[in-house]
């Protein structure tokens, strides 16, 4: 299992990490690749790609690490669990703007699944920029 590169909808989590793989599963991210203005496809192109190594970071996260940051303007994945042991994160995710909720793609994409929520907010989308994704 592995979580694939994605901005954020909302502005910023706090993530705690509960249980900790056997291998692999490293939290890859690009700071501040994208701003509120700007969206910088070069770069995001360059990283999709596999040729932006030189924006990425990784942080090996241990169970009890809290972090907080800003995925809306940052590049991120978990890159893939090797082992029988998954790997376990509670999310909170923040918004200064109230209704700001994923898309139906994009929340499908990244969880699997939807919630009527979700299929209620589409194409009334509520973001606090006016970035694509
Ligand atoms: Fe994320």
């Amino acid at each position: 299992m592995e979580h694939p590169w994605h901005f954020d909808t909302n502005e910023f989590t706090v993530s705690l990490l509960t249980q900790e793989p056997e291998d692999g599963g490293v939290f890859e991210y690009c700071p501040n690749i994208r701003s509120a203005e700007a969206e910088n496809f070069g770069d995001v192109r360059r990283v999709l790609t596999g040729h932006g190594g030189d924006l990425v970071r990784g942080l090996r996260l241990r169970p009890g690490d809290l972090q907080l940051f800003r995925g809306r303007y940052s590049l991120h994945r978990v890159a893939a669990v090797r082992g029988d042991t998954a790997r376990h994160t509670a999310i909170l995710a923040y918004s200064e703007r109230p209704g700001v909720i994923g898309s139906v793609a994009r929340t499908r994409q990244l969880f699997g699944r939807v919630l009527p929520e979700h299929l209620a907010a589409e194409g009334r989308a509520v973001r606090v920029d006016r970035l694509l994704d």
